[in-house]
């Protein structure tokens, strides 16, 4: 694991842009992992601009979502398919037959979760996996002691999750319940992993991910045995490192 520590927010967003935008440079048809959640919104603003002033192309870019809440319909605002949409696919030119979110609808779950999987393989894994950290130290929707060996799966989201998560929704009533994530056997099989973090909040997190033991009560933990993944910090998350 390599860890980068950076002094702003801001600066972190450009970093990760730019690591992104090179894998895209080298691999022009690479595969993405992507996230939600208010971490990676100023990389994909910076994504953005990149395309849109640099002319960085998507044209050729796959991208798969970490995670999707169960009951929830794509154009619900709430949902991970709108917020893929509001703050990055439709500012870019990726063709959406090839962006791939869980279907929070999906009638059989388990179904939806092995096609995720099957689709994933057939498009060759994950070259570059974004990675944002809960306070409890989650990857993804995989909350603590989920099985390191998991494929995509549903999920029971922690009490601790609903509550993070509460600030997007107008009660914490309305945070759905359930979602499906890609498991952590999935999120390692990715060629390429890049964690972001920034805020005090998440520095005990990312202190028991990167230095404690690995154990499935801090899921990030696991992600010091992949080989090829970088913690890219802002200075209060890295501050008990
Ligand atoms: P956040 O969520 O980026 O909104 O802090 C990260 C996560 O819960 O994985």
């Amino acid at each position: 694991m390599e860890i980068y520590v950076v002094d702003s927010y801001e600066a972190l967003s450009t970093r990760a842009a730019l690591i992104v935008a090179g894998q895209i440079c080298a691999k022009a048809d690479t595969v993405l992992g992507l996230a939600t959640g208010s971490t990676p919104l100023g990389m994909y603003r910076e994504l953005t601009e990149m395309h849109k002033k640099q002319k960085l192309d998507f044209s050729r870019v796959i991208s798969f979502n970490l995670d999707e809440y169960l009951g929830l319909a794509p154009d619900n605002v709430q949902s991970y398919h709108y917020f893929m949409w509001e703050n990055l696919f439709q500012h870019i030119n990726i063709r959406p037959e090839n962006t791939h979110i869980p279907d929070g609808l999906a009638a059989d779950t388990d179904a939806a979760c092995l096609q995720y999987e099957q689709a994933l393989q057939r498009a060759g894994g994950v070259d570059l996996q974004i990675l944002g950290i809960g306070r409890n130290g989650h990857i993804g929707f995989n909350e603590p002691s989920s099985r390191f060996t998991g494929p995509t799966h549903v999920v029971r989201l922690s009490e601790d999750t609903i509550k993070a998560n509460a600030r997007f929704f107008a009660s914490v009533e309305e945070v759905p319940t359930h979602a499906i994530t890609m498991g952590i056997k999935t999120i390692m099989q990715a060629k390429k992993i890049l964690l972001l973090a920034n805020g005090k909040e998440k520095a005990q997190a990312i202190k028991a991910a990167a230095c404690g033991d690995i154990d499935p009560a801090v899921p990030a933990s696991i992600l010091q045995l992949h080989p090829d993944c970088i913690f890219l910090l802002d200075r209060e998350a890295a501050q008990y490192l």
